[in-house]
């Protein structure tokens, strides 16, 4: 562990009890707080990506919990090139920021950016994707092996009943190869489907890792598959972008596969809302980013000032246990739409609904 005013109460009883609680960077655990233009502390946020629109929601929900809490937040997003968010990183810090939170690209490229901020004393959070080998101070996410274990299941749920020689046929689209997420989300796919292959009940007829989660690169795996002639009952993709690429490469491939194919999902975007009431996707995970994005700006804003947070959770990035606050999630389908990302807020009754005819559309959230 690095010098910097670390408190972590390691006795498990306490620890159970009142979490890890953590108290470094920021001003040094009690001196005064430098701050960014206005007196206003700074913070940065370095995203991989803006293209999905899932990060635009974390960063507009974290912007404005930072502000109602006094702090201003420096944006940056690298578009999915490790060297990008490493200068963007290293520019930040040098604009003075108080506490970084990250969402890596590349899990392991960015220990670099970890020990960067430390030399100069500025904590880090990893935010919603783990940073491996680093001394990390917080992370924040979703329990990710359980999203891949919920995909799973709801997978060999919802496929045929498998007959005597006629075992279940699924494809498999795993996310981004550098996302540590993406291995989550397998692990826990991989836990639920073992019996079944074991069995010989379900059987993977093509899989592949679809690089920078993109559809594009999902359709081509979909497409792929065609190809070989295979037939197939599922397509367990991991997360919503990689399900919309696959489905339009079922829409293109015609013969009714779009709709009859299962496919999975993951993080509630209005497309993918719009696919399941359409009935083309079957579900989707919905991980409720407000409570997410609102804790990590509470946290950076309390490390920045060297306030202590307390974490009940921890997770092992490869060096250290990291203190940990891991967010439930919830499994969307066409029918707890309406009680699930609309009644919260997330997505709007009008738009999720835009293209089923109204006399086909359930009442409206009260
Ligand atoms: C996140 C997913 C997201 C994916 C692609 C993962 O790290 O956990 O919610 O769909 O990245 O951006």
């Amino acid at each position: 562990m690095s010098a910097r005013n670390i408190l972590v109460v390691a006795s498990l009883l306490v620890s159970v009890l009142i979490g890890l609680v953590i108290a470094r960077g920021g001003s040094g655990g009690g001196g005064s707080v430098a701050t960014a233009g206005g007196g206003k502390i700074l913070i940065g946020l370095s995203l991989d990506t803006l293209k999905e629109a899932r990060w635009q929601v974390d960063a507009r929900f974290f912007t404005e919990r930072a502000k109602q809490l006094g702090a201003q937040v420096d944006v940056q997003s690298a578009n999915g090139d490790d060297s990008q968010q490493m200068m963007q990183i290293h520019s930040m810090l040098t604009r003075g920021v108080k506490a970084l939170v990250i969402v890596p690209h590349d899990a392991v490229a960015m220990a670099r950016a970890v020990e960067l901020a430390h030399q100069t004393g500025v904590p880090v959070i990893a935010y919603d994707r783990i940073i491996r080998n680093c001394d990390l101070d917080l992370y924040l996410s979703f329990d990710n092996v359980r999203v891949g274990e919920l995909q799973a299941k709801f997978l060999v749920d919802h496929l045929p009943k498998p007959a005597p020689g006629r075992p279940d046929r699924i494809v498999r689209i795993y996310g981004a190869p550098t996302d540590n997420n993406a291995k989550l989300f397998k692990q826990g796919q991989d836990q639920v489907l073992a019996p079944y292959l074991q069995r010989g009940d379900i059987v993977v007829v093509h899989e592949d890792w679809a690089e920078d989660w993109k559809p594009e690169n999902a359709k081509k795996i979909v497409n792929a598959a065609i190809a070989t002639g295979a037939k197939f009952d599922g397509i367990l993709a991991s997360n919503d972008s990689t399900a919309g690429g696959a489905i339009q490469a079922l829409l293109e491939a015609g013969g009714g596969l779009a709709g009859k194919v299962v496919v999975t999902g993951q993080d509630a975007e209005l497309p993918a809302c719009q696919r399941i009431v359409a009935g083309t996707q079957a579900m989707t995970i919905y991980k409720p980013i407000r409570s997410l994005a609102t804790a990590a700006a509470e946290a950076a804003v309390k490390l920045a000032e060297g306030k202590p947070i307390i974490a009940r959770q921890s997770v092992n990035n490869g060096k250290i246990d990291v203190p940990a606050i891991l967010c439930d999630v919830v499994v969307v389908t066409r029918d707890n739409m309406v009680d699930s990302v609309i009644k919260d807020g997330f997505q709007s009754y009008d738009e999720v609904y835009r293209g089923v005819p109204p006399d086909q559309r359930p009442p409206r959230p009260k």
